[in-house]
């Protein structure tokens, strides 16, 4: 097969790793893109992580099945509970994944304080623990798992009440620390950065670490003789309901493509 004229896989439970895509876009928009949503399963950060293995297996296959030449794990939640698993498992295959931003973050702070926002399993995983030892120097991280922020970023709730309380809630006790920075550890959370900044002002750095994993892929592609030329066409799929799928991407990205339905058949299995 020539892999420059196949697309590159992305996935994430929901509609997170949109903000990924977003930046692969920017950097390569030649590049045809097949983006999976697991809206059927979201939210992933509250389920044990052999649950979210499976889910990452099956959606790998699946993207592998519409051959994709790379997979994008746009998850940080499914890069701390799976990417090592996945690796494993289709060693022939190239993979992406995240993970939160600790390093540029220990490096940039004045205040030696950074926020750190991620769902309960991103920071449960080895992944995470391995990022603060390598990287944190002596820098003192404060967590928040938002609960319910995934949730409301899915319906679209960009700025409202209840999205504005969960991220008051999360970054007020965080600026009494006199933290300066902030890093996103999950792909919902770049969304709601116009929030984020006005509620920690300009003298706070709000990290999203996608645009570097966008380089990343690019990079990759370019090793591998796999970049593409011309296309540039996208398709999205998801797990759960098109249409409310489909109102949500135009909300995050302006789109208003068409949006595939597929369904699980177990834990392991997408619906050919
Ligand atoms: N977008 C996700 C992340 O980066 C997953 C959120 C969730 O499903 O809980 O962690």
């Amino acid at each position: 097969m020539n892999l420059t004229q196949t697309p590159i896989g992305v996935f994430d439970s929901g509609a997170g790793g949109l903000s990924v895509l977003r930046e692969i876009r920017v950097l390569m928009p030649d590049e045809d893109i097949v983006y999976f949503g697991d809206q059927g399963h979201v939210p992933y950060g509250p389920r044990p992580m052999g649950q979210i293995q499976d889910f990452s297996e099956g959606i790998t296959r699946y993207l592998l099945s519409q051959n994709a030449k790379i997979v994008v794990v746009a998850c940080n939640t499914a890069s701390a509970a799976a990417l090592k698993y996945l690796r494993d498992k289709f060693p022939d295959t190239q993979f992406v994944g995240m993970e939160p931003a600790v390093k540029p973050a220990a490096e940039k702070t004045q205040t030696g304080k950074v926020g750190v926002l991620a769902t309960p399993a991103t920071f449960q995983g080895a992944l995470y623990a391995s990022v603060v030892e390598r990287f944190a120097n002596g820098v003192e991280l404060f967590q928040n798992t938002c609960n319910g922020l995934v949730q409301q970023i899915e319906m679209g709730n960009l700025d409202g009440d209840e999205t504005q309380r969960i991220l008051e809630d999360a970054l007020h006790p965080m600026l009494d620390k006199n933290i300066d920075t902030v890093v996103l550890g999950c792909t919902h959370y770049p969304f709601v950065i116009p929030l984020i900044e006005k509620i920690v002002g300009e003298k706070v750095r709000v990290i999203d670490p996608a645009p570097a994993v966008a380089r990343q892929v690019k990079r990759l592609l370019e090793a591998g003789g796999m970049r593409s030329r011309g296309g540039g066409r996208i398709r999205f799929i998801t797990s759960g309901e098109a249409g409310s799928v489909q109102e949500v991407l135009s909300t995050l990205l302006g789109f208003d493509s068409g949006v595939e339905s597929v369904r699980w058949l177990n834990d392991r299995t997408i619906a050919a």
